[in-house]
């Protein structure tokens, strides 16, 4: 673990597995269960992390994912293999969140991580060097620099790579030999870094960004392919924006009211409405934004309304404070979008009886 016991309390984010270090010592002292090998906690446990329960000695482990309990359970399964991970589903669906609490609670480290992108060199994935040193003494393993890939194979522990289609194909290829082979060679040094037990892949990927890059279907088969819905029902995208906006709400001691339960409905019920082109009585077609309306949209749209409430109202969030980023969410392309939310607030909204105050103020923006 990154166990940093001086760790400034006012950082503006810290890692999962600081964050919720107390949660994770509780797991490791109640967990008897087997643990595979480097692992901090049995499967059992990491699951129990990521979807909340009770401890025997009455320590709450909050849930972090909140979805099906067998789509965690594969994931956690499926790290214990040799087969790497790989996170699939439409943005916002909790693929990074997922990814970081499984790094933490199983290796108690979430911070070996590859951003990708359409500049991530090979470098990123394997070694780099650090020039001076390598003019200076020539190649060698102090002149190497390790990439968190690297690292994570020495150290026996998971590595997350970020949005993995982002990574141009010549580039991704690099990780085909390390999933397979679990040894990186050095050709400079006539060297090779082999995987401690432990090691393992957790990938990202949008499958909005489809085209960008795909996956080889040689660099696919070495990944157990799990797909994160969307959320099946709306209590459930409520509760999951709920528990979100409260605890963003309390590390920016944001001291408005977010329990605002009746406002969150609406938002969320827009969003499920908007992205499935029917409203929720499933009388009325609408057209579809441009924008993905995803529940990580849901959750800044509302984090931003309490901000507005905390600090320019009365910390009660109205209608008046999410209008405006509502419609920021919903309007990505000013012309197309602006027609398709013009005529869901002149059908929809404006019909509803008791969203009149949400009507007024989304008017009043324009
Ligand atoms: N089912 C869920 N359970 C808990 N939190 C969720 C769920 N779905 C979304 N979230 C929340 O949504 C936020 C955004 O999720 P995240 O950034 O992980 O999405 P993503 O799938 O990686 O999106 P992108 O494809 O844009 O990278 C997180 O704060 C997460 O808590
Ligand atoms: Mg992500």
């Amino acid at each position: 673990m990154t166990v940093t016991p001086d760790l400034p309390t006012d950082l503006l984010r810290a890692h999962a597995e600081d964050e919720y270090a107390a949660e994770l010592a509780a797991l490791a002292a109640a967990d008897d269960r087997p643990r595979p090998p480097r692992w901090r906690l049995s499967p059992w446990a990491v699951s129990t992390y990521l979807l909340g329960g009770e401890l025997p000695d009455g320590t709450t482990i909050t849930p972090k994912y909140l979805g099906a309990r067998r789509l965690i359970e594969v994931a956690v399964a499926s790290l214990a293999t040799d087969r790497a991970l790989l996170l699939l589903g439409v943005p916002g669906t909790a693929k990074t969140w997922v990814s970081e609490h499984l790094a933490a609670a199983v290796s108690g480290d979430s911070t070996l991580v590859v951003q990708g992108t359409a500049g991530t060199p090979e470098e990123s994935l394997r070694y780099g060097w650090n020039y001076a040193r390598l003019l200076a003494e020539g190649p060698s393993r102090d002149a190497l620099v390790p990439s968190p890939v690297m690292r994570g194979m020495q150290a026996g522990a998971v590595v997350r790579i970020e949005e993995l289609t982002r990574i141009p194909a010549d580039v991704q290829d690099a990780l085909i030999s390390i999933l397979s082979e679990k040894a990186l060679p050095i050709p400079e040094l006539d060297d090779e870094v082999q995987a401690l037990q432990g090691f393992n892949v957790i990938a990202t990927a949008n499958n909005r960004d489809k085209g960008v890059n795909d996956l080889s279907s040689a660099l696919r088969r070495r990944f157990n392919t799990l797909v994160l819905p969307l959320p099946d029902t709306l209590d459930q995208e409520v509760e999951i924006v709920r528990t979100r906006v409260a605890a963003i709400g309390r590390s920016l001691q944001l001291p408005a009211d977010v329990e605002a339960l009746s406002e969150i409905e609406r938002v969320v019920t827009i969003f499920r409405e908007l992205r499935s082109g029917r409203t929720a009585d499933q009388r009325t077609q609408l057209k579809s934004p441009s924008a993905t309306l995803s529940t990580a949209e849901a959750i800044s749209v509302m984090t931003n309304g309490v901000a507005l409430a905390a600090h320019f109202g009365d910390g009660v969030l109205r209608a008046a404070d999410v209008a405006a980023s509502l419609t920021g969410a919903v309007v990505k392309d000013p012309v197309q979008d602006r027609i398709v939310w013009q005529e869901y607030l002149e059908t929809v909204v404006k019909d509803r009886a008791e969203w009149t105050d949400l009507y007024r103020a989304c008017r009043e923006i324009g």
